[in-house]
């Protein structure tokens, strides 16, 4: 019985239970239910390898980017790595067993390339590593969880940083299909979901624009790092890697897909774009907001070239494609993996005035804000610049069909953290929020599917709260509580309830009241 570990009392889970149920019983709405998607739709819940792994040095595995950016001073909030993490390495079979108890059809997780290629193409394939990743597939096939994987989730060998600057040369392209290679020779029998890459797009703007994650590049006014142009490297670094993606899947179709049956996509960061008045350049600068950042990476791979929205501003900055990358990078795709959290409004900056790191060409000459006439477009969390705005779910996903012609997507992320207090462990476990938000961004996905979103799965970000790059362990996205000290892993009632909903538990609601409401109502 997973449900009450030796972790929380049995008293304790009948606490969680009655909580749980004033809270469904007080809330009132439409209901939403696993019926309410279409009979194929598969749920799931995702992690990814450097945030919830750890054992960063044990049998075999190498020092990537983030345990090396770790240890320098000041780069990760509270000096937090992801040495131990939530040590699923060691507990990888509990943590399939959490997943396996939530009732879910599908897992995403990401292979860490430290540690099956701890040199890249420079050394051999480390048989721990591949040993490590081949129990997980045989666990998940034979509980049947289907894996969906993803290849490369922001962490790389180190080796390939000090040797040629990773993304920044074309060399990575190289790297980066060898790896694919020997994920697709060793896994590929039974993975019918791949990603190649976890959203470039914003990987591309963290490191080489901010330069707050490795390796930590940018220039004024961006950023004062000590090396780096935020204008224009994170253009190469993409370009670099929208062309190993088309090459890994090409060598994918070419090799592996007729034997294998899988698909291949890739997961992009999907925040939307609401225009801050109806005056017509803040609509245009909301579209140019969506082609900067998901047509960016989406156009060529769909197309075949950047969008014409990127040209018109970044001209020849932007770097062409051959006419043989264009023939492969065209429909390298089977399928759209979208991360959303959240909506932005866009502000105009071609003709009104912005800061000076909005009113730039690679920045669309747009500016965001979160705020229209003194109110703030949806509640806080715990990433300030992601608010809730259920709504945006429904309209990134119609914006994708009508742009990439209704290609298959699957939501790969979509999750809630709690804004930062101080509070006591307890108030992370009780996280009503966190239902209410997946109720409210489910509903409005599922309308969006009524009216004709070609949407085959949701992923329920994430499984157990990890290292969360730079902000460290303070920010929680779990379904489960790690207890830092002993890592055990607790469930949040939002874990019952993923339960219950997949179950399709009819008397779970929509929760329209606050939790704050709830709250007090519960209490009175
Ligand atoms: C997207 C990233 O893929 C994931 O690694 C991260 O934890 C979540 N966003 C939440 O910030």
């Amino acid at each position: 019985m997973i449900w009450c570990n030796s972790v929380v009392s049995y008293n304790y889970c009948k606490f969680q239970w009655l909580l749980l149920c004033c809270f469904l019983f007080l809330a009132h709405g439409e209901n939403i239910k696993r019926s309410d998607f279409p009979d194929e739709f598969l749920f799931g819940v995702g992690t990814s390898a450097y945030q919830i792994e750890g054992a960063y040095l044990e049998d075999g595995k190498s020092l990537n980017n983030w345990d090396v950016f770790s240890l320098s001073p000041g780069t990760i909030r509270n000096g937090d790595n992801g040495f131990v993490a939530d040590d699923h390495y060691h507990q990888y079979l509990k943590d399939i067993e959490l997943i396996q108890s939530l009732g879910v059809d599908t897992y995403r997780f990401s292979i860490s390339w430290s540690r099956i290629l701890p040199r890249g193409r420079f050394g051999d394939v480390n048989p721990d590593g591949i040993m490590f990743y081949n129990k997980i597939l045989d666990e998940l096939v034979c509980r049947g969880i289907k894996p969906f994987v993803t290849i490369y989730h922001f962490d790389f060998p180190q080796e390939l940083q000090d040797r040629y600057g990773s993304w920044l040369s074309p060399l990575m392209q190289e790297d980066y299909v060898h790896y694919a290679d020997t994920c697709f020779k060793n896994f590929g029998d039974r993975v019918k979901y791949w990603t190649t890459m976890n959203e470039p797009n914003l990987f591309t703007q963290m490191a080489y624009q901010n330069g707050k994650y490795p390796p930590a590049r940018c220039s004024q006014p961006f950023g004062d790092c000590p090396a780096g142009n935020s204008d224009t490297e994170p253009i190469v670094v993409m370009h670099n890697m929208l062309l190993a993606h088309g090459k890994a899947v090409n060598l994918y179709r070419r090799d592996y897909q007729h034997e294998q049956g899988g698909s291949v996509g890739i997961v992009l960061d999907c925040i939307m774009y609401e225009p801050l008045t109806d005056n017509e350049l803040d609509q245009e600068a909301a579209r140019r907001g969506l082609a900067f950042s998901i047509g960016w990476a989406l156009d060529p791979l769909t197309f075949g070239d950047y969008p014409s929205e990127m040209r018109q501003y970044l001209g020849n900055q932007l770097p062409q494609f051959t006419s043989a990358e264009r023939k492969f990078m065209r429909n390298s795709v089977d399928f759209i993996g979208v991360n959303h959290y959240s909506t932005t409004y866009a502000k105009d900056c071609l003709y009104s005035n912005c800061s000076v790191t909005a009113n730039r060409a690679t920045k669309g000459f747009l500016d965001t804000t979160s705020e229209r006439d003194g109110v703030q477009i949806g509640e806080l969390t715990g990433i300030s610049s992601l608010r809730v705005v259920p709504r945006g779910i429904g309209e990134v996903v119609e914006y994708l069909k009508e742009r990439y012609d209704n290609k298959p997507m699957f939501i790969t992320e979509n999750g809630y953290s709690e804004p930062q207090t101080e509070g006591q462990d307890q108030d992370a476990i009780q996280d009503f929020k966190r239902i209410e938000f997946h109720q409210m961004y489910l509903s409005s996905l599922a309308q969006a599917i009524r009216d004709g979103a070609n949407v085959k799965g949701y992923f329920v970000w994430t499984l157990m709260d990890d290292f969360e790059w730079i902000i460290g362990y303070r920010i929680k996205f779990g379904l489960y509580y790690i207890d830092r000290q002993t890592l055990a892993r607790v469930p949040k009632l939002s874990a019952k309830w993923y339960q219950d909903f997949l179950k399709n538990n009819t008397q779970t609601p929509v929760i329209r009241l606050s939790s704050e409401l709830v709250h007090n109502k519960a209490d009175s």
